[in-house]
C-alpha cells in the first residue's frame, strides 16, 4: 500500500497489535501541527490555538462517528494509552456503586490487573469468567446486579471478539452495572463490533489503530455522576480557591471531557488521530480483504504443520502458537535475523496463556493494512524450514 511506501522490501513488521505502523498522511499531519500551528489547545487565544481547537473538537466528534455513537450520550477523552484510561475510570468509580467486579480469563494485564487492584482497594468481590471459544461471554447464570464488569472485545493474542456484546452490554446495565470495554484490539481492523454499543466506556490506543501514541475514552455522560475526581489538575478547573475548586465539567456541559484530562495534552496526536481515522474511513474495501486473505494464508499453512501448535481456532490478522519442542524466543530471534518482527512470550496476558492453559512461551504474528503478499512468501520460507525441524521434549506443553 503506497501509504507505506517508506518500508523497506526486506523489512517485516508483524506486531500491529503492540503497535501499529502509521501510514504516511498521519505522520504528515503530526508533522504538520509541529511545523505549522505548534500550539496548546483548548486554553489559548492566538491564531495557531484556534487551528488546533477546530482539529481537536473534529477529532472529539470523528472518534464518535467511527463508533456510531452520539455527542448527545457520549463524550471522547484523550490519554496515554489504553491502560491509563482503564485505571483513570477504575480508580474514581465510587464503590458504592458497585457490589462486585467482573472480568474474563483471556483479558490483557490492563484489565487484569485494574480490576484486581479495584477489588483489592474495596474489598469487593472479583470474578474471572471463562468465556467461550468463540470470544463470548456467557450470561446466562450470571448476575450482574450492580456488577463492574470490564471486558476485551477483541482479544490480543488471537484476536477472537465479543461476539455477544450487546447482550452483554443490556444484560449488565439493566442490572444497574456498570460495563466497560477495552477495545485497543478492535479499533484497527473490526471496528463494526463495537457500532452504537451502549456500552458505560470504551476504551483504546490510537497507536493501535494506525494513529500516533495515544489513549482515548469514549465514556457515557451519566458514567461521570458515579465518579468521584481523584485525579485532577490544570485544565479540569475554571477556578480555584485555597482549598476549594470548580470542576469545569460541572460548569460548563461543553467541558465535560476535561474530567480526564488532567494537564497538557498531546495536541499533534490528537490532531493526527483525526487523520488516521479519515484514512480509515477511506480504506478501500480491497485493502480489508487483502488483510484478511494474506492473514488467512499464513494461518492455513501454520495449521497444516504438523508440530505447529495455534492458540486461534480461526484465521484472524492476529495469531499466535507455538512449535512443539523449538523454544519460541528463539525462534523469534531467528526470525529477526531475516528482518521479520514478530513478538513471543505471553503477551501481557500472562493468566490465560500460562496460568490457565499452561502454554509454553507463544510466538504472535499480527498483521496490518501495511501487510505485502511478499511478506508472507517469505515468513511461510524461513517457517518451513523452523517447523520441519525434529522436536525435541518440550519442558512444558499444553495441558488440553
Ligand atoms: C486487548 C488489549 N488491551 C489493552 C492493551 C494495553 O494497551 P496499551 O499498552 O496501549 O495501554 C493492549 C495492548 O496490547 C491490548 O492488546
Amino acid at each position: 500500500m503506497k501509504e507505506f511506501n517508506y518500508l523497506s522490501d526486506k523489512d517485516i513488521y508483524l506486531d500491529s497489535a503492540c503497535q501499529s505502523l502509521r501510514p504516511q498522511p498521519v505522520i504528515d499531519a503530526l508533522n504538520k501541527y509541529y511545523t505549522e500551528f505548534n500550539s496548546c489547545g483548548e486554553r489559548v487565544k492566538y491564531k495557531w490555538g484556534e487551528t488546533t481547537d477546530v482539529h481537536v473538537t473534529d477529532t472529539r466528534k470523528k472518534v464518535l462517528k467511527y463508533l456510531k455513537l452520539r455527542q448527545k450520550d457520549y463524550f471522547v477523552s484523550f490519554t496515554l494509552n489504553t491502560t491509563y484510561g482503564l485505571n483513570l475510570l477504575l480508580n474514581q468509580i465510587h464503590p458504592k456503586y458497585v457490589k462486585k467486579v467482573i472480568t474474563s480469563d483471556i483479558e490483557h494485564n490492563s484489565v487484569f490487573l485494574s480490576t484486581m487492584a479495584y477489588a483489592k482497594t474495596h474489598k469487593i468481590k472479583r470474578e474471572v469468567v471463562k468465556r467461550e471459544p468463540d470470544g463470548s461471554f456467557p450470561i446466562r447464570g450470571q448476575n450482574f446486579k450492580k456488577a463492574l464488569v470490564v471486558v476485551n472485545c477483541a482479544s490480543n493474542f488471537d484476536g477472537r471478539q465479543l461476539k455477544n456484546i450487546k447482550t452483554l452490554v443490556k444484560a449488565v446495565r439493566s442490572n444497574d452495572g456498570i460495563i466497560i470495554i477495552d477495545a485497543a484490539q478492535a479499533m484497527g481492523h473490526t471496528p463494526e463490533i463495537l457500532y452504537r454499543t451502549n456500552a458505560d466506556a470504551i476504551c483504546f490506543s490510537a497507536h493501535k489503530m494506525y494513529a500516533p501514541s495515544l489513549g482515548v475514552m469514549v465514556v457515557r455522560k451519566d458514567l461521570v455522576r458515579q465518579l468521584r475526581t481523584t485525579f485532577i489538575g490544570g485544565g479540569m478547573v475554571d477556578d480555584v480557591n485555597k482549598s476549594t475548586y470548580l470542576l469545569s465539567a460541572d460548569e460548563n456541559p461543553d467541558h465535560i471531557h476535561t474530567i480526564f484530562e488532567p494537564g497538557l495534552q498531546a495536541w499533534g496526536e490528537i490532531v493526527a488521530l483525526g487523520t488516521a481515522i479519515d484514512w480509515l474511513n477511506k480504506l478501500p474495501k480491497s485493502a480489508h480483504k487483502n488483510l484478511w486473505r494474506e492473514a488467512t494464508r499464513l494461518y492455513n499453512f501454520l495449521d497444516s504443520r504438523p508440530k505447529v501448535h495455534l492458540i486461534n481456532s480461526e484465521p484472524n490478522p492476529t495469531m499466535s502458537f507455538y512449535v512443539e519442542g523449538v523454544d519460541s524466543h528463539l525462534i523469534g530471534a531467528a526470525l529477526g535475523d531475516k528482518h521479520i518482527m514478530a513478538r513471543t512470550g505471553y503477551f501481557c496476558a500472562h493468566y490465560y496463556l500460562d496460568h490457565a492453559e499452561h502454554y509454553p512461551s507463544l510466538i504472535r504474528f499480527s498483521l496490518g493494512y501495511h501487510t505485502r503478499p511478499s511478506d508472507i512468501d517469505k515468513i511461510i520460507e524461513v517457517l518451513d524450514k523452523i517447523t520441519n525441524q525434529k522436536p525435541k521434549k518440550s519442558k512444558k506443553t499444553k495441558k488440553k
